[in-house]
């Protein structure tokens, strides 16, 4: 093995070009693969901005072409060279070098490499674990590396826009206290004070509105965030907010400024947003799409036929109607084609979001083609039809239960029908801002209200008066932007005065004790002069998800945890020394030990 000495690269082995023809480089990299056909052997050098063709002739230089061809795939190599023309007819119109080569004079082996365990290319098949488990290498892979490119990009675009419109980046801790944000927290135990925990911050929501009162008027942090809850494609246990905090605003002031921050993250990727983004009530959305993070990029839009089945002869629906429930349906254009299977499988998907059962029907020529036809009036039937704008050849498939049950199961039904028919468009970013969420929820499990978005969320000036007498009416200065049906942010105006706050924490079932042992220093802070603010958090890992047209929010993490919140590569999370535990005063209860996911996650 060499060492580098005195050698300083020229450039990137990927920025090579035909302006470098004639000159001497020093490059630098990795073999990505070695073409050796007996005579001339040819080296493809790779680093982070792409390959370039290295040169060793027989003729030219018998002892280095013998050396290059011992070289391996991700051995490490520093080379001197000039830059030629490639010949006639071997330029390759694929590669950004691919009219040039460097032929090789000098060679230093900077290291070597183990037989790797896959191929460092973006075509290379490999499951997920192994990619996990190799990620350093997994990371050499060009689509990777470019993603992450993109995500530096980003995080600058952020933090030039920002800076740029008078926001102050400004740390805050993650030793902190719970933070209400409505998952489960990662907990820290204390070593100076025994039995005391730390939590990590579910998202510095309660640090940048004390900000706000200290007087900074406009902050934002690149920041982690951890959340302890289920995972999904879109979710991970530590991810990263873009979040922002102004004093002296109202809600459409934050989202003027936020729309001037989506609208330069995404030139990043040469896309020029339209401003203002649509808008969507809560209730509109929910009526409409059925969720509360609504893809308007395609129609099929739910129809609520409530009023037109309250006397029905089908008992399913007739008791939805006149027990508050709904009775809603989508019309699938030419859905009368799906087979028994397709309208198994959406059955059976609409099980999984709490319905009893997905009732459709085929409009056909001779009329309705449906286990529940023999049920319905004629009618029924034609002002059912009539409201779903339905014609022969369609499928309509109804939701009758409870509100929310109803129209989940719609909205997750109508998302795989859309995607079944391709009905939606895959380029191209659509942006809807949802507005004016309900303040709370009733939750039947609690039986309390718990806050849609979180408890410093400030209710509409109008509503103030109703916190006490019809909470449930009360709708709050909240928005969420969604962007391609995905949640992509969220935000809302606060409460600025300590004993509206109080009477939040009341509402909300958070005991005068409770809410001074969690929350009493920021209940005092507001009694200091506190100035009306707002802001929001945007997940930066989703964007760059859909930035970049990737399945999952991993893809976009450099070192991303599995769906069971574990490290495959370095098997965090992991048991530690009793020596580490008694020092914390922690014993493990020996249930936790077999549970621990490294464990399960192993099959020898
Ligand atoms: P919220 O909880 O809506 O708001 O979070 C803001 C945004 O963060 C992203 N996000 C996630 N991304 C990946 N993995 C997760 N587990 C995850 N959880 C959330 C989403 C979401 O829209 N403090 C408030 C913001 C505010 O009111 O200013 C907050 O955290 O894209
Ligand atoms: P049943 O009378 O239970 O055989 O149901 C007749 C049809 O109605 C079947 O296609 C069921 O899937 C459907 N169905 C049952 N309950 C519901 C419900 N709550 N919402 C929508 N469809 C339902």
């Amino acid at each position: 093995m060499e060492t580098l000495g005195d050698w300083k690269r020229s450039c990137y082995c990927g920025e090579v070009s035909s302006s470098h023809i004639g000159n001497e480089l020093t490059l630098m990299g990795w073999v990505q693969r070695r073409r050796d056909h007996g005579g001339v052997v040819f080296i493809d050098l790779r680093d982070r901005e792409g390959l370039v063709q290295l040169v060793f002739n027989p003729e030219d230089n018998p002892d280095l072409h013998a050396r290059a061809h011992d070289l391996r795939s991700e051995f490490v190599l520093a080379v001197k060279g000039s830059v030629r023309t490639r010949p006639e007819g071997t330029i390759n119109t694929d590669l950004k070098t691919g009219e040039v080569e460097v032929v090789v004079s000098e060679l230093r082996l900077l290291n070597d490499s183990a037989p790797i365990p896959f191929m460092i290319e973006d075509s290379a098949e490999i499951t997920e674990n192994t990619r996990l488990k190799y990620r350093y290498l997994d990371l050499r892979r060009p689509g990777l590396q470019s993603k992450l490119i993109l995500r530096h990009k980003v995080a600058m675009a952020t933090r030039n826009f920002l800076s740029e419109n008078g926001f102050l980046e400004i740390e805050t801790p993650v030793l902190t206290k719970s933070t209400p944000e409505g998952a489960r927290d990662f907990l820290v135990p204390s070593r100076l004070s025994a039995g005391h925990f730390f939590a990590l911050p579910q998202s510095p929501q309660i640090f940048k509105q004390l900000l706000m009162v200290s007087g900074f008027d406009r902050y934002f942090q690149v920041v982690k965030c951890f959340r302890d809850e289920d995972l999904r494609a879109d979710r991970q246990p530590e991810f990263t907010q873009i979040d922002a905090e102004m004093s002296f605003v109202e809600a459409d002031d934050v989202i003027a400024i936020m729309e001037g921050l989506v609208a330069s993250i995404f030139k990043e990727v040469g896309a020029e947003l339209n401003t203002p983004f649509a808008r969507l009530t809560y209730a509109d959305a929910i009526a409409r799409y059925g969720l509360d993070a609504p893809d308007t990029r395609f129609g099929l839009e739910l129809v609520d036929v409530t009023g037109i089945v309250e006397g029905s002869g089908f008992k399913v629906f007739k008791d939805a109607a006149t027990s508050g429930g709904l009775v809603k349906v989508i019309s699938v254009p030419g859905g009368a084609a799906f087979s028994r299977k397709d309208l198994d499988v959406l059955t059976e998907l609409a099980t999984t979001y709490g319905a009893k059962g997905l009732a459709w029907v085929k409009i056909t020529q001779d009329g309705w083609q449906s286990p529940i036809a023999k049920f319905m009036s004629d009618e029924e039937k034609a002002a059912i039809a009539e409201a779903a704008g339905a014609a022969v050849g369609d499928l309509l498939l109804f939701g009758a239960d409870k509100p929310f049950v109803a129209n989940t199961v719609l909205g997750r039904v109508r998302l795989n029908v859309g995607e079944r028919l391709g009905l939606i468009p895959k380029d191209g970013f659509n942006f809807v801002w949802v507005t004016d969420f309900p303040m709370f929820e009733y939750d039947e499990g609690e039986r309390r209200h718990v806050a849609v978005h979180h408890p410093f969320t400030a209710p509409n000036d109008e509503d103030v008066e109703k916190l006490t007498t019809d909470p449930g009416n009360v709708n709050a200065k909240a928005y969420d932007l969604v962007l391609n049906g995905v949640e992509i942010g969220g935000g809302s105006i606060r409460i600025h005065r300590s004993e509206v706050q109080s009477t939040v924490f009341d509402l909300l079932g958070i005991e005068k004790q409770e809410a001074d042992e969690r929350f009493g220093f920021l209940l005092e802070a507001l009694k200091f002069g506190t100035p009306p603010h707002g802001g929001i958090a945007f997940g930066l890992d989703r964007i760059i998800t859909i930035m970049t047209g990737s399945e999952s929010i991993r893809d976009v993490i450099a070192f991303p945890k599995t769906q069971k919140a574990t490290c495959m590569m370095s098997e965090a999370p992991s048991t530690v020394d009793k020596k580490q535990l008694d020092e914390l005063f922690i014993r493990v209860a020996k249930k936790g030990v077999e549970k621990s996911p490294d464990k399960t996650d192993k099959k020898s």
